[in-house]
């Protein structure tokens, strides 16, 4: 089982436009799936409840609601025993003592990262956060950057390019900016899943970015992320 977290601490970078699609290109592969939603806002259990009967599982936990009137938490966090992707949506903004307990339950960390000076200064400070209070290198947590809506070369994709390289993180994808993430949003699905044509080009981002964490689960514990390079 391998256990995926979405994080940066800016909102609307992409995390829950990750969350969804990986949840449901993983569940298409055969994958079985669960999708954990820790944000108030509950977007990705709303889209859990868009998605129809039919579509490949997705198991959903709305994890940040308490558990229902006499079950555990426990219970709320159960897992089918045939789980194999965890997949974790994270809130915008929350505080440091969560950004620890997120980097203890989880294997890998993506950090989807908007082309915009504000997103690449604030993603700055997260990966700092990340690597000093969450420990996620002494953890040995594996952690990768997805760039979100980056497919046009601006001076602001250029300088997110830069601000990247100077990180020891690789970049495993890019999201092309595309109004069929917001159409999928609303229906309960993943890209991959929409029938138009123009969609179909984006299904080699989700399988890209499924080969490396493939890869990860094979290879566990090696990142080598370095803590100097993350100064902001
Ligand atoms: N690559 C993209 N192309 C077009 N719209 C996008 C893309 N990524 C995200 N969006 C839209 O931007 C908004 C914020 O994205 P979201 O994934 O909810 O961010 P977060 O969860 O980090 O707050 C949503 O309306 C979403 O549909
Ligand atoms: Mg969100």
């Amino acid at each position: 089982m391998l256990r995926i977290t979405v994080m940066n601490t800016k909102g609307g970078c992409g995390k829950t436009t990750v969350a969804t699609n990986l949840a449901s290109y993983c569940a298409a592969q055969g994958y079985g799936t669960a999708l954990l939603d820790y944000d108030r806002q509950a977007s990705c259990s709303r889209w859990l409840k868009e998605r129809k009967n039919g579509r490949p599982f997705i198991h959903g936990i709305a994890a940040y609601a308490p558990p229902r009137e006499g079950t555990t938490r426990a219970w709320q966090m159960q897992l089918p025993a045939d789980t194999q992707y965890v997949i974790t949506d994270t809130p915008a903004g929350y505080e440091t003592y969560n950004i620890e307990d997120r980097v203890a339950g989880t294997d890998v960390i993506l950090i989807p990262v908007l082309p915009s000076s504000i997103d690449i200064h604030s993603t700055a400070d997260f990966i700092r956060d990340l690597l000093l209070i969450g420990k996620a290198r002494a953890l040995n947590k594996r952690l990768a950057i997805i760039t979100n809506r980056t497919r046009i070369r601006t001076k602001a994709v250029e300088k997110l390019e830069r601000f990247l390289q100077s990180l020891d993180i690789p970049v495993i994808a890019r999201i092309r900016d595309t109004q069929h993430y917001v159409s999928a949003a609303e229906r309960g699905l993943g890209i991959h899943e929409l029938s138009e044509r123009d969609a179909q080009k984006d299904i080699a981002t989700w399988k890209e970015l499924l080969d490396w964490l493939n890869n990860a689960q094979a290879q566990p514990g090696s990142s080598q992320q370095e803590l100097r390079n993350c100064s902001g």
